[in-house]
């Protein structure tokens, strides 16, 4: 097995329709290229396979992160490094997570509401604003920003592609991967 940096989690966090799986598809090719084991945890696919029984309440989402925090301590602690996309829209559950997986690089991927709700990849946006689902977030849920995100993304400046070039260069930068 080729050795590569200590494991760590990048922690995705943003609104809906944001571009943190985008990002994170961009971002998976990009590590395994350079012989370390990375995986997503996309937030979408862990609901479906993990969380099937939990709701979108706050403690719903919280439980929820709770899982996939788990899941991402476990890669990380071996070696891994998960890249997790995942709106996580509280304060106290990024933390949580930090403190449990302990290597953790949080990516607040900064999509101002307008424009992620005019890209509105799901249809949600709309469907919150016709009262036809509630507790969205970024409409009638809060989304509470990170304070000190180790990394900022500003997707309305770069592309998705510049998106993961611009967290690669702060990873190295940071010392969390060697300079390429
Ligand atoms: N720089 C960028 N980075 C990421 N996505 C971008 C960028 N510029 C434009 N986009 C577009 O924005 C959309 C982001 O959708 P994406 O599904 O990645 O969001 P998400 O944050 O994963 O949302 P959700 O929380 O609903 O899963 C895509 O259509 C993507 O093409
Ligand atoms: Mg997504």
């Amino acid at each position: 097995m080729t050795r590569g940096p200590p494991g760590f989690c990048i922690w995705l966090t943003g609104l809906p329709s944001a571009g943190k799986t985008t990002i994170a598809r961009e971002l998976l090719p990009r590590l395994t290229a350079r012989g370390w084991y990375a995986d997503l945890l996309d937030g979408d696919e862990v609901r479906r396979g993990l969380s099937a029984d939990l709701g979108f309440d706050r403690k719903s989402r919280e439980a929820h992160a709770g899982r996939v925090a788990f899941c991402a301590k476990l890669l990380a602690r071996n070696g891994a490094i998960p890249i997790v996309a995942l709106i996580s829209p509280y304060r106290t559950s990024r933390a949580a997570a930090r403190s449990e997986i302990g290597r953790f690089v949080e990516v607040y991927v900064s999509t101002p509401v307008a424009v992620c709700e005019e890209r509105d990849v799901k249809g949600l946006y709309r469907k919150a604003r016709a009262g036809e689902i509630t507790a969205f977030t970024g409409v009638d849920d809060p989304y509470e920003p990170p304070d000190h995100p180790e990394i900022t993304v500003d997707t309305v400046r770069l592309s998705p592609a510049e998106s993961a070039e611009h967290i690669l260069r702060e990873l190295a930068r940071q010392g969390w991967i060697p300079t390429p």
